[in-house]
């Protein structure tokens, strides 16, 4: 996001389809401006990732305070060898892809015969994250064939092949990222649209002390700080507003009651938003936020609930030594 020409790229063994030009520019122009006029403003965390966020996302995921990934790559490292040793012409589709770091775990679990039966088919809004990870996993798996999807995997999960036998995965606890509603939507979605024999590998982020869910969301580098404030670099070019981010400030807390971390951004002084595509100015005043994100924090009841509403089977459960992140894999 954004990178608004339909295209199709092919090098060698990769292909890329570019769908993000199907969702409308006025579409999206609507869903950021609606969020500004708010009372409580937001902005769609979708919107952190263009090439700049995502590669603050992937520093993000080496900050010594950011436990989710190396938890979660931990698990994946554990499991991958009993996960993938009968998986065999078998398309893998990963949602939210970003970098490849996690994929190679499981495709390193491989045999080279049955790589070369392998297609990869990574989802995400981000171009350039599909572009960067294809060109890196081709050059550590050869014999990979790799056919990314850049799309709103929320409005355009139709697009994914569903000729041969998948394994989906959706990594991360990206699921988090969205309230439960949509969450629980997106879900049944998924459910309806996979096969019998197709499984689901779901990362999700578990409660855990406060103060560490804090230190994760407030690194002491400001990494997480500078990934926040981007998100306006990305409005700016889809408004085509001049937002200053130097105006705002990074806010992240442990919402308990709500079991989520939100991030924000505090006006450090009144503000005002013009566009071309808005019917008046907007005003913040000092102190007040928009807020980016939520990042929902899980709980065993809430993964029982899930598998209730899903309509798929939880195979198998894993967890780290602390139960500090889950990797679940379900079957349809
Ligand atoms: N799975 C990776 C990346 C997580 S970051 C990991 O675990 O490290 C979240 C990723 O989801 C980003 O690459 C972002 O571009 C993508 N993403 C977020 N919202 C999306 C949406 N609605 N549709 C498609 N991709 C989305
Ligand atoms: C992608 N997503 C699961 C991350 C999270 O932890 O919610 C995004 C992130 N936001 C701030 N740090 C990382």
């Amino acid at each position: 996001m954004p990178k608004f020409n339909t295209e199709v790229t092919v090098i060698d063994q990769i292909t890329i389809s570019n769908h993000v030009n199907d969702l409308g520019i006025e579409n999206i122009r609507k869903e950021i401006i609606e969020g500004l006029v708010s009372d409580q403003k937001y902005i769609s965390s979708k919107y952190f990732y263009d090439s700049k966020g995502s590669k603050l996302f992937e520093k993000i995921t080496q900050l010594p305070e950011y436990y989710p990934t190396r938890t979660e790559k931990g698990i994946l490292e554990q499991i991958a060898h009993d996960l993938m040793h009968d998986l065999n012409y078998t398309d893998i589709v990963e949602l939210g892809s970003g970098d490849c770091s996690k994929i190679s775990i499981l495709l390193n679990a491989l045999q080279k015969e049955n790589l070369a039966n392998i297609n990869y088919i990574p989802v995400d809004i981000s171009y350039s994250a599909i572009q960067n990870s294809a060109e890196q996993l081709i050059e550590r798996f050869p014999d990979l064939t790799i056919n990314g999807i850049v799309a709103d995997f929320i409005h355009q999960i139709d697009l994914i092949p569903a000729d041969n036998q998948r394994m989906f995965c959706f990594l991360g606890s990206t699921l988090g990222n969205f309230n439960d509603e949509v969450a629980r939507e997106f879900i049944l979605t998924l459910s309806e649209n996979m096969n019998e024999g197709d499984t689901f590998l779901l990362g999700l982020d578990l409660v855990k002390p406060a103060q560490t869910l804090h230190d994760a969301y407030n690194d002491a580098q400001g990494i997480t700080a500078k990934f926040n404030k981007n998100i306006l670099h990305v409005v700016n070019e889809l408004i085509e507003s001049e937002i200053d981010s130097e105006k705002f400030e990074h806010q992240a807390f442990f919402n308990e009651d709500k079991s989520r971390i939100e991030m924000h951004l505090k006006a450090k002084e009144d503000v005002r938003i013009n566009s071309p595509h808005l019917d008046q100015e907007i005003l913040l005043n000092k102190g007040e936020t928009i807020h980016t994100e939520n990042s929902y924090k899980f709980t065993p009841d809430q993964i029982s609930e899930l598998e209730k509403t899903s309509g798929l089977k939880i195979n198998q459960l894993f967890t780290d030594e602390n139960s500090w992140f889950t990797l679940i894999l379900f079957e349809k």
